[in-house]
């Protein structure tokens, strides 16, 4: 149940904060579990007296995790990111992972591209054998979406264009669309990713393949780690 799953994300997110040291560039990452990961985070900065520096993949974590006293910088102003930790809507067992259920992926893939280090922290009902049940999302630039949303059905994708609470089309931190595909099944991903950034339009897709070099999976007991 949904309370059982919480509390498997709070473990292993709290065993992916432990992963933070002083001095440490991070990146954090964006969603639910990645909100629990920061709390943590605020706490250890408050109890513990933790000193890092931090860069958000959204808004919405850079305003959580100023409110806790984390120091965020924007990516411009690092060299380079020791450690990004993230969430993830699915990954395989080749670390073959769909993200952008936030909508946030663009930033999270500026912010992946630029980690030493990328961790990602998942309850065990994320960890498939083939990714794609979960609606991939493209985060694509408003002008002429349509015809963009037209090449993706003509190419079997099975577009929608995703919508706010308010029923208005759904904006990103960077003020563009998502269109989420309905592709039940990734067999080839590295072939549609290169389909995907080929399409003028798409600015970036939620797809990441072979970014991370650990996975934190939130399971009963303690928490599995996978490298
Ligand atoms: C945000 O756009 C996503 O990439 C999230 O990282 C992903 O959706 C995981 O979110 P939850 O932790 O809320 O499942």
């Amino acid at each position: 149940d949904a309370e059982l799953q919480n509390k498997l994300k709070k473990e292993a997110a709290r065993k992916a904060a432990s992963y933070v040291k002083n001095g440490m560039v991070v990146g954090l990452g964006s969603g639910s579990t990645v909100k629990m990961l920061v709390d943590e985070l605020g706490r250890r900065v408050k109890e513990e007296d933790l000193q890092f520096t931090g860069v958000a993949t959204s808004i919405f974590t850079a305003q959580q995790a100023k409110s806790l006293g984390i120091k965020i910088v924007d990516l411009d102003m690092v060299d380079s990111i020791d450690l990004t930790i993230d969430g993830a809507d699915q990954v395989d067992s080749n670390f073959n992972g769909i993200k952008g259920g936030g909508g946030n992926l663009l930033w999270e893939k500026i912010v992946a591209i630029n980690s030493k280090k990328i961790v990602w922290v998942v309850d065990k009902s994320k960890v498939v054998d083939t990714i794609g049940a979960f609606p991939l999302a493209v985060d694509v630039i408003p002008f002429g979406s349509q015809h963009v949303m037209q090449n993706f059905d003509k190419a079997g994708y099975e577009p929608v264009l995703r919508l706010d609470k308010e029923g208005k089309p759904f904006k990103t931190d960077s003020n563009n669309l998502i269109i989420d595909l309905h592709l039940h099944k990734i067999e080839e991903p590295t072939q549609l990713a290169d389909n995907l950034i080929q399409t003028v339009g798409v600015v970036e897709h939620g797809l990441f393949l072979n970014m991370v070099s650990e996975v934190v999976v939130g399971k009963e007991g303690q928490p599995e780690i996978l490298v």
